[in-house]
This record gives structure tokens, C-alpha cells and sequence, in this order.
């Protein structure tokens, strides 16, 4: 049988990653974060250079090319590795999720993350979570779908993620790096934010964490047909 594909795109803090780490683990297939390696590459750059670095871009690409980015761990909760160094939370601070988007929009990074991404999901039943997994990576996927909600939500659903991590944020603040952050997504010349034309989208504003991982399940009953 064809691995089973499901793609989870949407702008930042839509849900995408409780939703799919569920999925994943419901299904029993792997969790493939694409936003996490985005983030690692970010803290990369960050910490050899800081934003400024970005204005070097020959340099960056060939940073680029001699990254290593995968996971390691349990296959709906993987562990992400930089260089062969494992990472955690410092991937979530909004310095790294700015970092992030910010390299995301270079085309040799992108390049890069897709070969490592493409590496990872070879002949892998999978659920993966990011920006183009359903419009570039895997755009034969059984199972597409865009979660959305509105910003007032996303940026309280990030203020209390973050200030779990003990990052007290106002939220103000919070809503304006979203905001900022979409917009460079959604705005890029390559792989920009925009869900497939055969993607369901799903707006989770009200929606509790279950019903999210209801409405992806129903999206997969409903195009993945037994025989
Ligand atoms: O999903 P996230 O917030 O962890 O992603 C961080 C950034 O990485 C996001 O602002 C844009 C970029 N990204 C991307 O361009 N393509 C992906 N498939 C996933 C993330």
C-alpha cells in the first residue's frame, strides 16, 4: 500500500503542531515538524551572525548547504537535531520564530530544507505540519488541510504557550510578531503561505484542541476511502 500523506499548513500559532502531533500518534504515523527545522536553521544563522548575517546571502547559502537538520526519538514526538546536536525550547522564543521566517524566505535555504525534508518522508506514512507541505513538498497527499483562526486567538494561544516556557509576553506584542511574520510568509516570492486548491480549510477560532484533531480525522475519513 501507498504511505498515507496528510499535510497541515496555516499561518503561526493556527494549531497546526498539537493538531498533527495527535494526528501522528492517533494514526501511528510519523510527525514530520517542517517549521522546527526553519527554526533550527534560524538559531543557526543567529548564532553565528544575527540578523545581519542574512544581508551576506552567498554566505548563508553555503551554510545552507552544509546543514544538517533531522529527528530523532519517538515518531510522533521526535526530537530535533542540528548538526548532530540535539535542540529543544530555544527554538520557540519569537527572536528564533522571526529568525526563522526571515530565512525561510531565502531560496537556497529552502532548497536545502527540502532535500533534508524529502530525505525524512521517503515512503513514510506521515502527518506534516509547516507552510508548503501541501503545495510543494507533497502535492499528491491523500489528506490536505489549512487550518486558520483569527489573529486575536492565535496570539493568545502564543502568549500562553510562551509564558508556560515562563517568557512572559505582552500580548500585544505577540500579536504584532504574528502579524509581521504571516505577512513575510504569505507575501515571499518562493513557496509563499497559501493553502492547495484541494486543501480543507478549517478554521479552529473557538474550536477546543479535540475538536481540531476531530475536524483533521473527519478530513481524513472522508478522502481516504478503504479499498
Ligand atoms: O510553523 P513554525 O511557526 O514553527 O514556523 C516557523 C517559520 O518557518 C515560519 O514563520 C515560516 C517558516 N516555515 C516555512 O517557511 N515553511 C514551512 N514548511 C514551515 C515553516
Amino acid at each position: 500500500m501507498n504511505p498515507l500523506v496528510i499535510t497541515i499548513d496555516g499561518p503561526a500559532a493556527a494549531g497546526k503542531s498539537t493538531t498533527a502531533r495527535a494526528v501522528a500518534q492517533y494514526l501511528g504515523c510519523l510527525y514530520l515538524d517542517s517549521g522546527a527545522m526553519y527554526r533550527a536553521f534560524g538559531l543557526k544563522v543567529d548564532r553565528l551572525g544575527g540578523p545581519s548575517l542574512l544581508d551576506d546571502r552567498a554566505r548563508v547559502a553555503a551554510l545552507a548547504r552544509d546543514t544538517t537538520i533531522g529527528f530523532t526519538g519517538p515518531r510522533d514526538h521526535p526530537a530535533l537535531v542540528l548538526d548532530g546536536v540535539p535542540l529543544g525550547d530555544e527554538i520557540r522564543t519569537p527572536r528564533v520564530s522571526d529568525m526563522a521566517s526571515r530565512v525561510a524566505a531565502i531560496p537556497e535555504v529552502r532548497a536545502r530544507m527540502v532535500d533534508l525534508q524529502r530525505a525524512i518522508a521517503a515512503q513514510e506514512s506521515l502527518v506534516a505540519e509547516g507552510r508548503d507541505m501541501g503545495t510543494v513538498l507533497f502535492p499528491a497527499a491523500a489528506v490536505k488541510v489549512f487550518l486558520v483562526a483569527s489573529v486575536e486567538e492565535r496570539a493568545r494561544r502564543r502568549q500562553k504557550e510562551l509564558a508556560a516556557r515562563g517568557d512572559t509576553q505582552p500580548l500585544a506584542e505577540v500579536r504584532a510578531e504574528i502579524e509581521a511574520r504571516d505577512r513575510r510568509d504569505r507575501e515571499r516570492n518562493i513557496a509563499p503561505l497559501v493553502p492547495a486548491a484541494d486543501a480543507t480549510v478549517v478554521d479552529t477560532s473557538g474550536m477546543t484542541v479535540d475538536e481540531q484533531i476531530q475536524a483533521v480525522l473527519e478530513a481524513v475519513a472522508t478522502r481516504v476511502r478503504p479499498g
